[in-house]
């Protein structure tokens, strides 16, 4: 899934404009973006919307960022929005596996208590929030079957380390959310989820957007969030492969099936082994994962 577009949970306006928007995903937002005194009523309008979105064809996955699983709102937001059957829940300042396992325990009981299939609800980890959760990136993998995608996220950790800023003067991230973000993408690919790239705060400029999203792709990540529907086409577009790169791959994959003994062989004047091979799976895999009726 490439877009994963944030609505404020309290928002009616904005959760409908959100399924309209051509996003991958929606991540209606019961955290940060919920002030403290709106907390319930998001609760209430999220579940609401998820229960009308239920009955709908949808091409537009429903996950919920709950409160973090240390904080007093972590439980009321699952029991509030579980009946209503969210495709999962992202899981915010998430501390490595084990977080992952303490969820997916709250889960199989709420879908327990509500005649859900048990495993039927994924999760989304937002993995790099804090200083302290860096060092459990390489323990997602074997988690939980729910785990879908590990994302990452400067601001927050930006807020724990105790930095001015993240970004410098030219606008790039310094070093240590740098990290941050190779340790996102390789704690996914360790744990054969989805590497998710974080927000592009300033939603006016898309050409910054564009950029940032084609050097996500260009590393491995499989899809990004956004914060406007306006960043939803562009993070669509870059994340879709093009025919001649579908049609490069189809003939990869081609040409090893009609060699299955070579290890090695020639596509128009290139030395093709099997990480290209892995890599034109992907793309096909990519292509073909788009958008289907939910
Ligand atoms: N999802 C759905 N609709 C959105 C949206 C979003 N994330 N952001 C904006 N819109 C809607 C607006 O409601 C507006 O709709 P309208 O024309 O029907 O009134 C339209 O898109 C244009 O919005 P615009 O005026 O350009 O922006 P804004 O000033 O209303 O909103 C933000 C700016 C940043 C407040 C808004 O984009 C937002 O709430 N983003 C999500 C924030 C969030 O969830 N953060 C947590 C994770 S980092
Ligand atoms: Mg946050």
């Amino acid at each position: 899934m490439r877009s994963w577009l944030f609505v404020p949970g309290d928002d009616e306006r904005k959760l409908a404009k959100g399924l309209s928007s051509g996003a991958d995903a929606l991540i209606i937002d019961l955290e940060d973006s919920v002030a403290l005194s709106r907390k319930a009523e998001a609760r209430r309008v999220t579940t609401e919307f998820l229960s009308r979105a239920r009955g709908e064809t949808r091409l537009t996955a429903l996950y919920v960022r709950v409160n973090p699983l240390d904080s007093p709102f972590n439980i009321a937001d699952l029991d509030a929005v579980m009946p209503a059957r969210p495709d999962g829940i992202v899981l915010p300042k998430a501390q490595g596996g084990p977080a992952i396992q303490q969820l997916s325990v709250r889960l199989a009981v709420n879908e327990a208590e509500h005649d859900l299939v048990d495993g039927s609800t994924g999760i989304v980890a937002i993995a790099t929030e804090t200083a302290r959760s860096l060092f459990h990136m390489g323990s997602f993998a074997g988690a939980s079957h729910r785990l879908r995608g590990l994302a990452w996220g400067g601001e927050d950790l930006a807020a724990d380390i105790g930095a001015e800023i993240n970004r410098d003067a030219d606008g790039h991230y310094t070093d240590p959310y740098r990290l941050a973000r190779s340790l996102c993408l390789i704690g996914a690919a360790a744990a054969e989820v989805l590497a998710i790239d974080s927000v592009y705060t300033n939603f006016r400029d898309m050409d910054g957007l564009r950029l940032e999203t084609e050097s996500g792709k260009r590393d491995g990540f499989g899809g990004k969030m956004a914060i406007h529907p306006a960043q939803v086409p562009v993070i669509n577009e870059v994340f879709t492969p093009s025919p001649a790169a579908l049609a490069h791959a189809r003939a990869i994959i081609e040409a090893f099936a009609a060699n299955p003994d070579a290890g090695v062989i020639a596509i128009d004047g290139q030395m093709i082994d099997k990480p290209h091979l892995r890599q034109a799976e992907r793309i096909m895999a990519r292509a073909t994962r788009g958008q289907t009726a939910l």
